[in-house]
This record gives structure tokens, C-alpha cells and sequence, in this order.
């Protein structure tokens, strides 16, 4: 897949692509429709759903620009209208008033073949990914191809290209029961970039996954937005997910826009009481003082803070977890209670090394980063 990209800038090296790719023609693949530079805007947006039971306004003049190769994470409670919103993008869902822009053109006047030429340009995956169970992993992901009538060896190229992107190389014949729920994330990933798109939606794509697979599909998705320069819009509850890869967010409620703009600023000083909700569980247990001071992001010369969990018959060996970490560590607060025989606790460290997180996970503990403080704080 790198090289669909890459075709149109020579040899442009992968951290480059999404610098450039922002400026290169399109690739023109005749069945797949020309690929643009993936932005979206959303112009007065507002949806109302009626039924029977009556009237649900699950957009109300959301206005929104999502610039090209971002990660656009759009977060909000139950019901506030995320999915709905990202609907429109592919038009899944029309708006009731207001526009939906793709590449600056306003998609509402796409008849039913540009239509199809803008589904083939903007990919999609799911929380349950899915997959045709009757089909191997190269049939599911070679299907948006054969419907779209790409050629036999072009299609092969592509297949290959795709799945060796999401590491799935060894596991083309294989059917979907036969792999785990990260594996057949990664297949939906391949199924959805094998068209060579510019945008790729995610509605909860990790919710069905454990912490751990969740973390290496994120991991794969930023690889995907860096190598292809691809625009990822994506839904989520986790926003340990957003700080981790996000790069922009929203947050809607009750379908208002309640607060947008780079996540760094957004969940650094979090202005609405939507947000500062939402945002509450990453600091659950975290003094007062210490949460104010937490940055979203990384601090030259700062420290990460992280929570560890425990529940086992010893709380962790202290002496294990400093030589883990590789250098500075500041306990903040613990606690152990013991519950039927089990010690079982949390405690704040913050560390001063960058991947203390990754150290400490290694040595099988239970780590979450919760933010980052400056030394000087
Ligand atoms: N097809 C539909 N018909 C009627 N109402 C709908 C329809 N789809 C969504 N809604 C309503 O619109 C509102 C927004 O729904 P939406 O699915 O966009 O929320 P969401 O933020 O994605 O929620 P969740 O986090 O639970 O997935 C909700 O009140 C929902 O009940
Ligand atoms: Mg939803």
C-alpha cells in the first residue's frame, strides 16, 4: 500500500508522505475514482432523525474543519451524535440541512457514480470488523477490488501490498474464526486501505479488543496516517486512545460541537464540562494538584506519570520496578488493600525515562499513562 501512495511521489521516504503527499497529483486508478488530499469540513451540519416516537436531533450545526493527514478523534457520551457525524462523511447518513465537504466539493451533489467513486476514496472499520466468515482473509480483502472491476494482476499486487502492510502475510488463506480479534481488525484495516483511500473512518474500531491488541492497532494506524499520509477520522470512549495517536478532536454534546481543536489544547485545559467529564476517569484517583499540572503530551525534561494496578498475592517488587524503569521514579501515591487473601491496589509513579511505560508493561505489570508533568512545575 505504501507504494500506492509512494507511486505519485517517487521516492519520497514514508515520514515524508505526509508533507507531501498534500501536494501531489492524484493517482489516477481508473476504477477507484482519483484520490484527493483526504479533508473534510463539515458546514452547519444538523441531522434529526424522525420516527414514530417522535424527533431526535442528532446534529445541530456542527461546523468542523479536518485538515489533511490528521487523526481526528471525535469523543462525546452516548447518544451525543459521533456516529451520525461520521456517517456523513460517506454519506450513510445525509444531512438534514447544512453541507458535507470532501476535497473542498460538496458531496451532497454526487450522483449515484461519484457516489461510489467518493465510498471507494474514503475507507471504513468497524467495532465487530465485519468480515464475510465464509471467505479467507485474501478473499475479504480482495472483494472491494473484484467489485470494482481492477484488474486481475493489479488486484494481486494490491492484496499482497495491503496485507503485508498490516502484517498479515502468513495468513492470506486463512478463514476469519481462526484468528483473534486484533488479527481480524487488521484484516477489516487491510480490506479498507486495499482501495488506496485518503480518508479512513473508525467508528470504536478498538472497543472489542484487549488493552494490550488495542495498543498495536492504534500503533498500526498511526503508522498507516504516517506512511500513506492518509486523513484517520476516528470514534472512541477510550481517551487514552485519542491522547495516545490523536492528533486533533471534538467533543460533541447532545450533537453541538461543545469543544474542538488540537488535543494538546483540548485536553490540556479542558474548557467545557463535557469534556472535563469525559476526561475525568483518565485522572480518577489522581490528587487535585497533581491532575491540574497533568500535559497531554510529552515535556522536554518533564516526566510521564503512570498508574500501576495491581492484584496478585504481593504487591509489586519495588526494587524490580525502579531497575525496570531505567531511571528516575517519583512515588506520588499508593495504596494496597488486601481483599480475600489478594493484595490488590494502584499506584502513581511518575517516571522520568521515555519508555518506562513500555519497560514496566515488559515486566508484566498492569501500566496506563496518564499524562505527563514538567519539571519545573
Ligand atoms: N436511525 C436512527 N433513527 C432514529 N434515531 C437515531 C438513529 N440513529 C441514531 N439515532 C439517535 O441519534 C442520536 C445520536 O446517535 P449516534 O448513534 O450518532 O450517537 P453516538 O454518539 O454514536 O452514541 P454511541 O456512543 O452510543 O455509539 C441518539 O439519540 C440516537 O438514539
Ligand atoms: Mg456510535
Amino acid at each position: 500500500m505504501a507504494g500506492l501512495a509512494l507511486d505519485s511521489v517517487g521516492t519520497a521516504s514514508p515520514a515524508a508522505s505526509i508533507a507531501v503527499g498534500a501536494q501531489v497529483a492524484p493517482v489516477a486508478h481508473a476504477a477507484v475514482g482519483p484520490r484527493g488530499t483526504g479533508t473534510v469540513r463539515f458546514d452547519r451540519v444538523c441531522k434529526t432523525y424522525r420516527s414514530a416516537a417522535g424527533e431526535v436531533r442528532a446534529l445541530d450545526d456542527v461546523s468542523l474543519d479536518i485538515p489533511s493527514g490528521a487523526i481526528f478523534g471525535i469523543i462525546g457520551r452516548s447518544g451525543a451524535g459521533k456516529s451520525t457525524l461520521l456517517r456523513t462523511v460517506n454519506r450513510l447518513e445525509e444531512p438534514s440541512s447544512g453541507r458535507v465537504l470532501v476535497d473542498g466539493g460538496p458531496i451532497a451533489a454526487l450522483g449515484t457514480d461519484g457516489l461510489v467513486a467518493l465510498r471507494r476514496r474514503i475507507g471504513m472499520i468497524f467495532q465487530h470488523f465485519n468480515l464475510l466468515s465464509a471467505k479467507t482473509v485474501r478473499q475479504n480483502v480482495t472483494l472491494p477490488l473484484t467489485v470494482a472491476g481492477v484488474e486481475k494482476r493489479e488486484i494481486a499486487r494490491r492484496v499482497e501490498e495491503a496485507l503485508r502492510l498490516v502484517g498479515l502475510e502468513g495468513k492470506a488463506e486463512t478463514y476469519p474464526s481462526r484468528l483473534s480479534g486484533g488479527q481480524k481488525q487488521r484484516v477489516g484495516i487491510a480490506r479498507a486501505l486495499v482501495s488506496d483511500p485518503e480518508i479512513l473512518l473508525c467508528d470504536e474500531a478498538t472497543s472489542a479488543l484487549d488493552p494490550e491488541t488495542t495498543l498495536s492497532i492504534l500503533g498500526l494506524l498511526r503508522d498507516i496516517n504516517r506512511r500513506l499520509g492518509l486523513t484517520i477520522i476516528l470514534i472512541t470512549h477510550e481517551m487514552s486512545v485519542i491522547r495516545e495517536i490523536c492528533t486533533d478532536v471534538v467533543v460533541l454534546e447532545a450533537g453541538k460541537v461543545a469543544e474542538a481543536g488540537p488535543v494538546w489544547r483540548v485536553f490540556g485545559a479542558p474548557e467545557h464540562p463535557a469534556t472535563r467529564a469525559l476526561l475525568a476517569p483518565l485522572t480518577r484517583d489522581v490528587p487535585d494538584d497533581l491532575a491540574a499540572r497533568l500535559r497531554p503530551h510529552p515535556v522536554p525534561g518533564g516526566m510521564a506519570v503512570l498508574r500501576i494496578s495491581y492484584s496478585g498475592a504481593m504487591p509489586p517488587d519495588l526494587s524490580a520496578l525502579v531497575a525496570a524503569t531505567g531511571g528516575a521514579v517519583n512515588l506520588l501515591q499508593a495504596g494496597v488493600e488486601r481483599i480475600q487473601g489478594h493484595a490488590v491496589g494502584r499506584m502513581l509513579v511518575a517516571v522520568g525515562s521515555t519508555d518506562a511505560e513500555a519497560r514496566l508493561r515488559a515486566i508484566g505489570l498492569d501500566v496506563e499513562g496518564i499524562g505527563y508533568v514538567a519539571a519545573d512545575d
